[in-house]
């Protein structure tokens, strides 16, 4: 079964890394999906994040790294996979992620949506407190993937 892991990724986390990891014993193939949105302004070009998740994953071999614009779960379809899979930190995210399932689902009825949760270590950790961190100047090592640090280090200095 092929699953594929959407998100905005900017930049990926240790937490999102944690979830990748897991997830590659329980699906045949796992595509993490970078949504290219128009109207987010990010940190890292979407070709920057596919080649940071890249490297971060490449001791992975049923993982894949691609972009996609557009509904998830058209994506999805195209790439023949009835999974999406996505990481629970907190009960907040739960309000969200169900919201966005049931709406998946209302979309396609072909998809599910599998959760998991995330490692409690990670429970605090976002995209964008990295952001928010390295912003001010504060270290980020412990939050992100090493080479993700160096990008974040170069794009701040
Ligand atoms: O990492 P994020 O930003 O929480 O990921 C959110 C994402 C990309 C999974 C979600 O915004 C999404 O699926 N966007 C694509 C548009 C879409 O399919 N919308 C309908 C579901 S609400």
């Amino acid at each position: 079964m092929i699953a594929i892991y959407p998100g905005s990724f900017d930049p990926v986390t240790l937490g999102h890394l944690d979830i990748i990891e897991r997830s590659v014993p329980l699906f045949e193939r796992v595509i993490v999906a970078v949504l290219c949105n128009p109207h987010k302004n990010p940190l890292f070009t979407v070709e920057k994040r596919i080649e940071q998740i890249s490297y971060c994953t490449k001791h992975l071999k049923n993982v894949e790294i691609d972009s996609f614009s557009g509904l998830t779960v058209e994506y999805a379809r195209l790439k023949g996979a009835k999974v999406l899979l996505r990481g629970l930190r907190v009960l907040s995210d739960f309000e969200k992620e169900l919201q966005m399932a049931h709406t998946n689902k209302t979309l396609w009825e072909g998809i599910e949506t599998v959760f998991l949760a995330t490692t409690k270590e990670y429970s605090f950790l976002s995209s964008s407190v990295v952001k928010e961190i390295a912003q001010f100047g504060g270290s980020v090592t412990h939050l992100v993937p090493e080479n993700v640090s160096r990008d974040i280090y170069s794009y701040y200095s």
